[in-house]
């Protein structure tokens, strides 16, 4: 990864800090959810990369789905209105479904999720993210398991991307300012 590497400017997380505390909430998880009915659902894009780990990490049957929403805002803030772009396949009536998420930054997407599956009436409904910026917070949403705690950076990598790109970066990183503009 040396070429995508050039344009990082700190790695956060790397990638052998995101395979521990994945295993570690991994078998958190399948302690969590023994004998219920796991159903992970990853929101796309971002997710992606933790989605494929997490979910062999977690040693019981489980099903995943996943969705697409997008928040209407700028890149960097959302707005709190979302749309959902792909909904799920399988229905979640009845099943213990955790939400998957690459990062929880004002929470105001994860807020509107929430409530819309909620609707959908799952047995349970608890929330998965990798990566939390807990200062920039505006909706109150519970999050049930956090990989890590970041400050208020914009960060790509493992599933993350800028304008589209750096998603594949296998760590966290912060990119360098000069490729914002
Ligand atoms: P909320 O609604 O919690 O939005 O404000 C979370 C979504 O915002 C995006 N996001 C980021 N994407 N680097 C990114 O690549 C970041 O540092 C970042 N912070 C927020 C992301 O799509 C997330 O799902
Ligand atoms: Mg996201």
């Amino acid at each position: 990864m040396e070429n995508l590497a050039k344009d990082i400017d700190e790695i956060l997380i790397t990638e052998e800090e995101l395979k521990q505390k994945i295993k570690e909430l991994g078998s958190q998880i399948t302690k969590d959810y023994e004998g219920k009915k796991l159903m992970l659902v990853g929101v796309l894009k971002g997710a992606v990369m933790f989605m494929a780990d997490l979910s062999r990490c977690i040693d019981l049957p489980l099903s995943l789905d996943f969705m697409a929403v997008s928040s209407y805002g700028s890149s960097t803030h959302s707005s709190g209105i979302v749309k959902i772009i792909k909904d799920l396949d399988i229905s979640i009536e009845g099943k213990d479904v955790l939400i998957v998420e690459d990062i929880i930054d004002s929470g105001l997407t994860l807020s509107y999720l929430r409530k819309t599956l909620l609707g959908r009436k799952p047995k349970s409904l608890k929330i998965c993210t990798i990566l939390d910026k807990p200062e920039r917070r505006e909706a109150d949403v519970k999050v049930d398991y956090v990989g890590f705690k970041i400050p208020d950076k914009f960060v790509v990598g493992y599933g993350l991307d800028f304008d589209e790109k750096y998603r594949n970066l296998p760590f966290i990183g912060v990119l360098k300012p000069e490729l914002y503009s």
